[in-house]
Order: structure tokens, then C-alpha cells, then sequence
């Protein structure tokens, strides 16, 4: 069952998606070569307590650290860890979540440290387009897989980068991680109708190479089967009668999704 949410669990959700975007922004900021992923982590787990929500990662199934750090051919949940700094060409998945008064938000954006190549600059901007033509999709009576049929659209079929199959987005609400999975690949026109009310965190994970990942021995990071370099951008969107409303960012908000 979808459960759909009604006004005020929304602006519920959307407070907590405006520290997400407030936080995220000020990390992005904060990505150089030097700087350890356990420095951004003190960071956002600083801001989430004076601004008084709660972290949604830390502790959940023993995740360890509030923000998934993920470099180059990490694909999703990379550990902080003081030992790692970035360098000068790399990438890094920045993905962050947060419980408001009993309501969550989630939302991800891969940034470049110093100066990228133009292959890496084309992942970035491939992987935040597929979550803008997403964006898109969400909106009432299309089918759930009209989203993934987007993304897979734009990533594989236009863009010859591979779609992550092993994970997903997801239903969110009360919970992190609520139903329906929202698959990054498939046909259109299959799945439930979406309703005024449904909440999705929708989140493409593109790799450069083939789309097989692995997990290292830390039992979370997520990395690429054949080390070509993975990118992930999500944010979390309701389905309302206006069309889409991407909660992890200002209403006021126009343009790319990041
Ligand atoms: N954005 C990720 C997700 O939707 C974050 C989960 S990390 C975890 O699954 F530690 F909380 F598992
Ligand atoms: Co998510």
C-alpha cells in the first residue's frame, strides 16, 4: 500500500527537506581537495542538532555516521572516515536525510573537487538531468514507472551510461523507506497511478561502465563492479494537484533539480 500524505504531513516533509537543502548546500561549499569526508560529516551532524531534527541514516541498521560520503567508483552509503581527503579530479555523492516531528526527507547531489575531466562532467550532468526529467513524471494519474522509464530513457538509451539495478528509490513519509520501490529502468505505463498525496525519493545512480555494483567488506559501501565512476542525485518529491513538489528544496525554487 501507497500511503498518501495529506497537507500537513507535507509541510511536515518539507521542513524537513529544507534543512536537507540548507545542509547539503553548505557542504557542497565546503568540498576542496584536503578536506576529510569525516570533516562533512561533523558538519552535518552540527547543523541537524541547532536546527533540532534528527538524523535519518545514523543508527539505521547500524549505519554509523549521519552522511553517506561515496567517491568516484562508490556508488551510494561510503562511510566518513577522517583517513579519507579528497583530491583535486575526484567526485563525491553527498546524501543526507533527516526526520522532522515524526516525517523524513531524503536527498543526495554529486559534486565535483577542484577541476573534473569532461567525461565526469558529462556523468554529473547526464545523472541530475534523468532526476529532472523524473521530476517531471511525478505528477497525478501517470504510472510509477513512467518515472523509470525516464531515467532509464536518458541515462542508457540517449546517453550510453549504465542505470545502478541493485538499488532504488523509494515511498517516504513517516518511515525512510515506505512503499513502492521506484526502480531506475523499466517500460512505461505499468504500475500504480499516482495519486495527490504520494511522496517518492527518487534517486538515479548512473555508472560510467556496466551497471553490476558490489559491496566492500564495511558491509555498506556500494561500489562499481568494474570501477568506472558512479554519480547519484535524489531529492524527494510529493504528487500534488499542481504537479510536482520537490520537498528537499524552496518552493520558490524554478530550473535544475541541483
Ligand atoms: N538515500 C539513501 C537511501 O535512500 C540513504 C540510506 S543510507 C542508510 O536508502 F544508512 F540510512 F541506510
Ligand atoms: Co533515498
Amino acid at each position: 500500500m501507497i500511503v498518501c500524505k495529506s497537507q500537513a504531513e507535507l509541510e511536515k516533509m518539507h521542513h524537513a527537506g529544507l534543512v536537507i537543502w540548507e545542509v547539503l548546500n553548505d557542504l557542497r561549499a565546503m568540498v576542496r581537495p584536503g578536506v576529510s569526508t569525516k570533516e562533512l560529516d561533523e558538519y552535518a551532524e552540527r547543523r541537524t542538532a541547532e536546527l533540532k531534527v534528527r538524523p535519518a541514516f545514523k543508527n539505521y541498521r547500524g549505519y554509523p555516521a549521519t552522511l553517506c560520503t561515496s567517491i568516484n567508483s562508490e556508488v551510494v552509503h561510503g562511510i566518513p572516515s577522517k583517513s579519507r581527503r579528497l583530491e583535486e579530479g575526484d567526485i563525491i555523492s553527498l546524501d543526507f536525510g533527516v526526520e522532522h516531528a515524526g516525517y523524513y526527507g531524503d536527498a543526495a547531489v554529486t559534486v565535483p573537487v577542484g577541476e573534473i575531466s569532461p567525461e565526469l562532467k558529462k556523468l554529473l550532468q547526464v545523472t541530475r538531468e534523468a532526476l529532472d526529467m523524473a521530476i517531471d513524471k511525478v505528477r497525478v494519474g501517470n504510472r510509477l514507472s513512467d518515472i523509470s522509464a525516464a531515467v532509464q530513457g536518458w541515462v542508457e538509451g540517449k546517453n550510453g551510461f549504465s542505470v545502478v539495478r541493485d538499488l532504488c528509490g523509494h515511498g517516504i513519509g513517516t518511515h525512510i523507506h515506505e512503499e513502492p520501490n521506484v526502480l531506475n529502468y523499466g517500460d512505461p505505463g505499468r504500475g500504480p497511478r499516482l495519486q495527490e498525496g504520494m511522496v517518492f525519493a527518487v534517486e538515479p545512480m548512473v555508472n560510467m561502465g556496466g551497471p553490476e555494483v558490489r559491496v566492500l567488506d564495511d558491509e555498506w559501501t556500494t561500489v562499481t563492479a568494474d570501477g568506472t565512476k558512479s554519480a547519484h542525485f535524489e531529492h524527494t518529491i510529493a504528487v500534488t494537484s499542481n504537479g510536482p513538489w520537490v520537498l528537499t528544496r524552496p518552493r520558490e525554487m524554478q530550473g535544475p533539480s541541483w
